[in-house]
């Protein structure tokens, strides 16, 4: 399987359409690293098992008087026909039951302010590790001025489309700023980042194409290249060796080939090696998407993402992609690059041209965010100062923090997930958030506790919060 480039999404593929061929299928094997297709073959009970599929999803409908007969049983199973019954809710729902049994839920918990370094939750308080609010600009007060105007002179809601009634001066002069930022020509904005990538990918590669994208690659790029119909092969997590690899055995089968990479891992806070992508990108004339969502506001001098660390001539990235629900202190994504191409998506891109333009709220709160970050570029360097306090202190007190590096993500592994939920409620009760990460969302074995380091935490918490946590690691045993 990982000679064939399978990551967890294609496996969970693979189970449900053989288990629909060979009913009573084992799966639970199917995601242990190293299987083989003959381990696989016996595993479905051998080549006899395999029945032919009995209803091909895809195949065309039959005649309406066979679909729909006048008498007999309905051809259908129940559990198709309402959502409730689907066997995946189930499924789901017992996978909940064990997270959340015992000391409640770690999810959905209700904070009652703005959190950054601190929250509270329940009326107490706590020092956070759990949002993204990067440089402490959510909640600063130039931002809720900026956007308490935004609300009185536009509304809440541009209510229509850009393209028709819904351009405003506020993000038109957004996009200018993010532009000038990213040292981009142009730049377009959208209403929410997942969006952004799935509606970005899926307008610029179809079927005969390929995305290559790493094999930690956002749920949002995966789902951009489902609705794109485009092939898609994932590396090893940064091994430009798989990715050279794969480019020149797929290349020339393709028309275009698009290489997705994001600037610092969301799961394992660590930054990609763009200047290895970009020769390679160059070298077998693939198209690269980089997604900035964690790393802009955060990584390179002045906060402008992986271009400016590596140094690295804008043009030879095509998309610049990001959120502004990060650092920017807002919600949505955008898209940078040349003028002629953010012209054409301002155009064409469905995720665009037929959604509503960004709230002004949204709008004024990232252009003030990014209008501080430029004015105050001391946030950026407290963030950097942290993030490595942070990491060095794990590192000595014997925590695995896998390749973190460069970032304000330090993830903790700890394994299994009962260990994983272990710590964080032990952490929970002493005050101190950090949210755990279970399989699917990473690798199973590799459940972990995430650490968001702020430019605002301060140097005696970020002590305080990494000797707790060691001390309920040592609690919580192996
Ligand atoms: C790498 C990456 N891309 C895209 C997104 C989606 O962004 P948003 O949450 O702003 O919709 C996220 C969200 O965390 C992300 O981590």
């Amino acid at each position: 399987m990982e000679d064939l480039g399978f990551d967890s999404l294609m496996l969970q593929e693979l189970e449900v359409n053989i288990g629909r061929r060979a009913p009573g299928f084992r799966a639970e094997e199917l995601f242990t690293p190293g299987l083989t297709i003959g381990r696989l073959i016996a595993l479905a009970g051998g080549d006899d098992a395999v029945t032919p599929d009995p209803a091909p999803v895809h195949s065309a409908p039959a005649p309406l008087e066979e679909s729909f007969p006048l008498a007999g049983p309905p051809r259908w199973g129940a559990d198709t026909a309402s959502v409730d019954a689907f066997p995946e809710v189930t499924r789901f729902e017992e996978r909940l039951e064990e997270v959340t049994r015992g000391a409640g839920s770690p999810y959905f918990r209700v904070h009652e302010g703005t959190v950054s370094d601190t929250t509270v939750i329940g009326g107490r308080p706590y020092l956070s590790f759990g949002s993204y609010n990067y440089l402490g600009i959510s909640g600063h007060p130039a931002v809720n001025e900026a956007v308490h105007e935004a609300v009185d002179r536009y509304g809440t809601s541009v209510s229509a489309s850009r393209v028709l009634s819904g351009e405003r001066d506020l993000t038109v002069r957004l996009e200018r700023a993010l532009a000038g930022f990213l040292g981009v020509e142009d730049c377009l904005t959208l209403v929410s980042g997942h969006a952004t990538n799935v509606t970005a990918i899926g307008h610029l590669v179809g079927p005969g194409d390929l995305v290559v994208h790493d094999a930690l690659a956002h749920d949002s790029i995966l789902q951009g290249c489902a609705l794109s119909g485009a092939a898609r092969r994932p590396f090893a997590h940064n091994d430009t060796g798989r990715l050279e690899q794969m480019l020149r055995l797929n290349r020339s089968r393709f028309r275009r080939v698009l290489i997705a990479v994001e600037g610092a891992y969301s799961m394992d806070g660590d930054l990609v090696d763009l200047p290895a992508v970009i020769e390679l990108k160059k070298r077998y004339g693939a198209l690269l998407m980089v997604d900035e969502a964690h790393s802009i506001g955060t990584v390179g001098e002045r906060g402008r993402g992986v271009g400016e660390f590596y140094g690295v001539d804008r043009s030879d990235v095509d998309l610049w992609m990001g959120t502004l629900s990060k650092a920017f202190a807002g919600c949505g994504g955008y898209l940078g690059g040349s003028a002629r191409m953010v012209r054409w998506l301002r155009h064409t891109l469905p995720g665009f041209v037929y959604s509503v333009g960004m709230t002004p709220p949204n709008a004024a709160a990232a252009l003030a965010a990014t209008e501080l970050i430029v004015a105050e570029p001391d946030r950026v360097r407290a963030l950097r100062r942290n993030s490595e306090l942070f990491l060095g202190l794990a590192a000595s007190a014997g925590l695995a923090t896998g390749s973190s590096a460069g970032t304000p993500i330090v993830p903790c592994l700890l394994g299994d997930s009962a260990r994983t939920l272990r710590v964080a409620r032990g952490l929970f009760d002493r005050g101190v958030v950090a949210d755990p990460i279970f399989h699917p969302a990473v690798e199973e074995g590799l459940s972990r506790l995430r650490f968001f380091i702020t430019s605002a935490h301060r140097e005696e918490d970020i002590r305080r919060a990494v000797a707790l946590l060691a001390e309920e690691v040592a609690a919580a045993g192996t």
